[in-house]
């Protein structure tokens, strides 16, 4: 492994290799919210429209793992429609191996399940997330959303938890996941959901891939918030991919 100042040249790592660059703490007490996401060189956070859009093979490579290490996915609902969110589809091996290591992972090597947050709980029942997925996908929602589309999310296969009255704060959010067992969390945007999180000081690290691509257009960037704030990180790691891809890793100073 050639290191220079925190650089890590991307081939030649493992699997394992990169388990320990991400490893969650060990038996958290607390949630542990790490936040994954792709933007351009220019700071878009989508190229038509989505995400995929900015992905590389190097970005694939640590979202994969970002996924294996983790206990709960977490998604706004407008980022589960707009991306046609799936089950996550893990290693139940490498799952165990990490659980036994305490880094993350799982004990029977489950696949993490996606949580969507949404005060409509305006999902398409027929949707991806309920017929393609291995584990039960989360509904975290509000106790005035409709009761008929709450239920018909239940009958579709999902765990509908009511974590707020209109809307959910990250407390309310949080709590509700810590509730089930589900202390290594992983956002996966977007970028309105991430806002609020970091708006509450509820973002524990950033895994932030820049792809080597500049898109223009009036795209958003990856937070968006109401108010602006100043949060000061630290770098943990620059990934460098041979393709101009750069993974960084930033936890809270
Ligand atoms: N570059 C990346 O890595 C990346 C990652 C993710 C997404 N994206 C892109 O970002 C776009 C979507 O992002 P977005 O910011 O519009 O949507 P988002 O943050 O994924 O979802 C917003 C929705 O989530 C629900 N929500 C958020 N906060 C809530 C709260 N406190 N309480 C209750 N519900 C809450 C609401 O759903 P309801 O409307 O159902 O109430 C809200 O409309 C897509 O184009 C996607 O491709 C990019």
């Amino acid at each position: 492994m050639q290191r220079i100042h925190n650089a890590i040249q991307l081939t030649g790592l493992s699997r394992d290799n990169l388990a320990d660059l991400y490893a969650y703490p060990t038996d958290p007490q607390v949630p542990w919210v790490r936040a994954n996401f792709v933007a351009s060189i220019d700071g878009s956070a989508t190229s038509g429209d989505l995400s995929e859009g900015l992905g590389t093979p190097a970005d694939k490579t640590v979202f994969t793992i970002l996924r294996e290490l983790a206990d709960v996915i977490v998604v706004g609902a407008g980022t589960a429609r707009a991306e046609n969110y799936g089950g996550a589809r893990t290693d139940p091996q490498l799952r165990r191996a990490l659980y036994d290591r305490g880094i993350g992972g799982h004990r029977d090597g489950a696949s993490p399940p996606i949580a969507v947050v949404t005060s409509s709980a305006a999902l398409d029942p027929g949707a991806r997330l309920f017929t393609e997925t291995a584990v039960p996908p989360l509904i975290i929602t509000t106790s005035t959303a409709p009761a008929d589309r709450k239920q018909q999310l239940a009958d579709a296969g999902a765990r509908v938890v009511e974590a707020g009255g209109v809307a959910i704060t990250p407390q309310g959010l949080l709590s509700a996941l810590a509730d089930l067992g589900l202390q290594r969390v992983l956002c996966e945007g977007g970028p309105h959901l991430f806002g609020e999180l970091l708006a509450a000081d509820a973002v524990d690290e950033l895994c932030l891939t820049t792809a080597p691509v500049l898109v223009g257009g009036t795209a958003r960037r990856i937070s968006l918030s109401a108010h602006e704030f100043r949060m000061p990180m630290v770098r943990r790691h620059i990934l460098l991919d041979d393709d101009g891809t750069m993974l960084t890793r930033w936890t809270r100073r």
